[in-house]
């Protein structure tokens, strides 16, 4: 399958080089990074030095002593982890075309930050030093919770003292660290992100792909929220069978607007919402009863099936079936005849991630290809399944994005719906056993309005 990069035009290779203490939410932004550079189909991988220390150097539970600047025998093995991480980065580089490399690590001192420097300008490597500088004392208190319960460093250890031993290795690292600096480092490109993204110094940003980074990063915040998902209810055009169009709800697709309020309220009690929707009618009605604010987006409109618009599967068959086996094949890619491929929807849908990425709480009722596409973003779902998953009607779906990952809680209304899901290589629409048990699907039709939790 052909990978489509900004950064192809250019050739341009990236290595984000993290730099920051111990719990200033380094890990959290480098994954983020990822997760948006592939969902983009940007090919990004996070090498986080603390795996390599704990998987292939043999230190898997030190205390706050091994991170001592003056205790050599640990420090060759801290070396050896960095230098691990880098050859394997490298190696990915340069075998598997990869893009943008997140280096996961506190790359503290000066000393070290050379030595990578020099390592990417060998390789032609562009290095991008991206610091997360913070002395907002709830956020770091906040990032050391979330350390302790979640790094295995500190798994099965009691939590009051993987606190000490983890504040006793901040000050470790706080005793050599040099933070990077204006006059110092006016050469190279970096960004220095203070208390999250309160203040953003930028120096020497110099390719278009670095420009998107920082774009993304200074977007992001880490307030507790949470984002609901729905699709409309049930469409006239739904119980047709027919794709696209702009109709009307059907009675039972009405039922389910009726009842969306007291969903979202079970859900999210008394928060203050926004809702978003596309600006076709079916969306718009399956909001109509809800008490918030509410927003239209053309963007969040329903992929367009160009000449099938308003056609059944079996028609599309019959009529376009090279398209129809073609879409089969690479749904992904797949661009109906004067319409939009799954990767159009994406593309299009870029400035919805930044902005749900900027806000707080939100719902957002669209359309099944759109939903698929938001939603694998948020759980970082392969471009090759993201089409395929299901995702039914009357279902609110609540994401709550955490520190390294997405909780997930599906909401199933007591109300029927047909479903519009159609397996690869059939025209007739309806869920198998064998996919309505699959793990990236949702149940149709439940006897009581029940949920179901996971995450990433
Ligand atoms: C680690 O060993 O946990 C990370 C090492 C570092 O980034 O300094």
């Amino acid at each position: 399958m052909p990978v489509y990069t900004v950064s192809n035009v250019q050739n341009i290779r990236v290595c984000v080089v993290m730099v920051g203490l111990p719990a200033r939410g380094k890990s959290f932004i480098s994954q983020k990074i990822v997760r948006y550079l592939s969902w983009l189909s940007i090919q990004a991988k996070c090498f986080n030095v603390g795996n390599y220390r704990r998987q292939h150097a043999g230190a898997e539970q030190p205390n706050a002593d091994f991170f001592d600047f003056g205790n050599k025998e640990a420090y060759k093995i801290r070396q050896h982890a960095v230098t691990m991480a880098v050859e394997d980065m490298m190696r990915w580089f340069n075998e598997k075309g990869g893009v943008v490399a997140i280096l996961d690590a506190t790359n503290s001192t000066s000393e070290r930050r050379e030595w990578i420097l020099k390592l990417c300008r060998e390789n032609a490597i562009e290095p991008m030093f991206l610091e997360s500088w913070c002395d907002d004392q709830d956020l770091i208190l906040r990032n050391i919770s979330e350390v302790k319960t979640t790094s295995p460093d500190y798994q099965g250890i009691d939590p009051d003292v993987a606190t000490k031993d983890f504040l006793e290795r901040i000050s470790k690292y706080e005793s050599v660290y040099e933070p990077l600096d204006e006059e110092v480092d006016k050469d190279k490109t970096f960004v220095r992100l203070i208390n999250v993204a309160q203040q953003v110094i930028i120096n020497r940003i110099e390719t278009y792909l670095e420009s998107r980074i920082v774009f993304y990063v200074m977007n992001l915040h880490i307030r507790p929220r949470s984002i609901w998902l729905s699709r409309h209810g049930e469409s006239i055009y739904n119980v047709e069978k027919k794709i696209g169009g702009d109709s009307h709800l059907s009675p039972r697709g009405l039922q389910y607007a009726s009842k969306l309020p007291e969903l979202v309220k079970r859900s999210a009690g008394d928060v203050d919402l926004t809702v978003w929707t596309s600006t076709l009618v079916r969306t718009g009605e399956t909001a109509q009863h809800l008490p918030y604010k509410q927003l239209q987006w053309k963007a969040l409109d329903e992929l367009d099936a160009g000449v099938c618009d308003g056609m059944t599967y079996e028609e599309i068959e019959e009529i376009y079936p090279e398209d129809f086996k073609a879409r089969d094949d690479n749904k992904y890619e797949y661009r109906y005849r004067g319409g939009e491929s799954y990767r159009d929807v994406v593309i299009r849908l870029e400035p919805i991630i930044m902005e749900l990425e900027r806000q707080e709480n939100i719902l957002i009722i669209t359309h099944q290809a759109v939903l698929r596409c938001i939603y694998a973003y948020f759980m970082n779902v392969p471009q090759e399944e993201s089409p395929w998953m299901s995702i039914p009607l009357h279902t609110l779906i609540k994401l709550e994005p955490r520190a390294y990952g997405t909780n997930v809680t599906r909401i199933k209304a007591n109300i029927p719906a047909v479903s519009t899901y159609k397996e690869k290589g059939t025209s007739q629409v309806g869920e198998s056993d064998l996919n309505s048990g699959n793990s990236r699907s949702v149940l149709t039709s439940a006897p009581e309005l029940n949920e179901q939790q996971e995450s990433t």
